[in-house]
């Protein structure tokens, strides 16, 4: 009964625009956020089509249940998997059952279609999140990839090798799976597969995590013992990505303003095995660049606030009027600008990655040439050549991801590094591309005299990712 009211709740709630879902699901402190979070966003998804079958068969009134109440009954009992309550609600949808599946029925009738996913609206059918790879970290922290790899074929999945192109992905259904083309780390499974009760999820060798959500730490790429800020951390996939880049060697610190989501984040952190980090509940804006504690850092990922417009499920069936969109989408790229002046600040910073999950350009393209602007100390990097979708000219060394493009949620990635303290650029390099190096390119010439360089970092780096690889070894002949 909990998981309908609160799910009922929050879609009230989302109606009176008092929050995004994700931030509602977590603030309602539902034991199983999951499976409220993927009630709210399919019964969101499947609004019109419930409404239109509560309406026709006038389920209101016959039950005296308020509409979002019904809406989220109605899913899990018509489209879902099943009604997972019993009592009074499992009683009155069982008087009208066939009554709503006849609804249904007619419904598909009507519109030529046999599938209840043909019933929604074109632009929600395309996007819908059902429809993207289950992606799969693997947390090098824990495991590795082989025993990954390994577990999966003894429950009887088939590995596919490693994906060539995004077809390879599209064309992944029952048992199967695939290593990822561009990450090396992350495993595709065919839409849908659930893995929240996995042995391997619950025990943190797994991290569910969308593919676009694991490019920021992948491009950031800080080596072992590096001084590295999440400044807007929680809840901290991107954290736990991070520390196992670094191989839980170095200093961690991450920021964030809310205090529940940093709770979250340090549960989710345990479970990880993730050691080397340093939880800050604190205003990153407020954070002293000059201060002896954070002079030295040298890598930032900067992932603020942001509209959320490319997570697939918070696309708003019903958007704000165009005017109040754009008030909205002006103040959260005002805050992201003083958040990215802000971390350029730090004096020994050599690379930042930016990254949202809009689609917006206000909070993309047009924050980074702001910020490019105002700090001429920093310049763009282009990173993977062989990623399909860039960013909105000019600024095609940045990565845009979609669920058309690239089977994932809508993303924003931006690679900044400090430039040479001479005048003239060096040309960049295009460093050769292996699995276990991101695709970016770097100067060819060093810098700064008395302060890390970041061709020294990368190949001091490469050095680590050297020995590790090494010691991987099968690992990676398995991608
Ligand atoms: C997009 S979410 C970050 C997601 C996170 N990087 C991850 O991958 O799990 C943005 C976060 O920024 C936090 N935040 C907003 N303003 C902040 C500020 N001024 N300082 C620190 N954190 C802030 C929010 O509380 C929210 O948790």
């Amino acid at each position: 009964m909990a998981l309908y009211t609160k799910a009922a709740e929050i879609l009230e709630k989302v109606e009176r625009k008092e929050g995004a879902v994700k931030t509602l699901v977590y603030e309602s402190k539902f034991q199983n956020i999951k499976q409220l979070y993927a009630l709210v966003c399919e019964t969101q998804k499947y609004s019109s089509v419930l409404q239109d079958i509560i309406i026709s068969t006038k389920l209101l009134k016959e039950t005296k249940l308020k509409m979002n109440l019904a809406k989220v009954l109605l899913y899990d009992f018509l489209i879902g998997q099943g009604l997972k309550c019993g009592g009074s609600w499992k009683a009155v949808m069982m008087k009208h059952r066939s009554r709503l599946q006849a609804a249904l029925a007619r419904m598909k009738v009507k519109k030529k279609v046999s599938r209840n996913q043909d019933l929604l609206p074109p632009g929600i059918r395309k996007a819908s999140e059902d429809q993207l790879p289950r992606y799969v970290r693997v947390n090098t922290l824990k495991t590795t990839m082989e025993d990954v790899i390994d577990y999966f074929k003894r429950e009887g999945f088939s590995y596919q090798g490693q994906a060539a192109r995004l077809d390879d992905l599209r064309s992944l259904s029952g048992k199967t799976f695939l290593c990822d083309q561009h990450l090396p780390e992350l495993l595709v499974f065919p839409p849908k597969m659930d893995f929240h009760a996995h042995f391997l999820y619950q025990a943190g060798h797994i991290v569910l995590q969308d593919k676009a959500s694991c490019l920021p730490a992948y491009l950031l790429n800080p080596p072992p013992g590096a001084h590295v800020l999440d400044a807007c951390a929680a809840p901290g996939n991107k954290t736990s990505q991070l520390a196992a880049i670094m191989g839980n060697k170095g200093k961690l610190v991450a920021f964030d303003l809310d205090a529940k989501r940093l709770s979250t984040m340090s549960t989710l952190l345990l479970r990880a095995g993730v050691t080397c980090q340093q939880l800050a509940n604190q205003d990153f804006l407020k954070v002293d660049p000059e201060s002896p504690e954070y002079r030295g850092v040298e890598y930032i990922l900067l992932d603020p606030s942001c509209s959320g417009s490319g997570m697939v499920c918070l696309r708003d069936s019903s958007p704000a009027p165009p005017q109040e969109e754009e008030a909205r989408l002006q103040a959260l790229a005002a805050f992201q600008l003083r958040c990215l002046n802000h971390a350029l600040r730090f004096p020994r910073l050599q690379r930042l990655v930016y990254s949202t999950c809009s689609v917006h350009k206000q909070e993309n393209e047009e924050v980074v040439s702001a910020g490019l602007q105002q700090n001429e100390g920093y310049r763009l990097i282009p990173v993977l050549p062989s990623w399909p979708e860039r960013g909105l000219e000019p600024l095609t060394q940045c990565l845009r991801a979609s669920t058309t493009h690239t089977l994932t949620h809508g993303f924003f990635v931006a690679l900044l590094e400090r430039r040479p303290p001479s005048s003239e650029d060096a040309a960049p390099m295009q460093l050769s591309t292996t699995a276990s190096s991101p695709e970016i390119s770097v100067s060819n010439e060093n810098w700064e005299a008395g302060t890390v360089s970041l061709d020294q970092d990368a190949a001091e780096g490469n050095k680590g990712k050297k020995k590790k690889k090494k010691r991987k070894g099968n690992t990676k002949s398995q991608c």
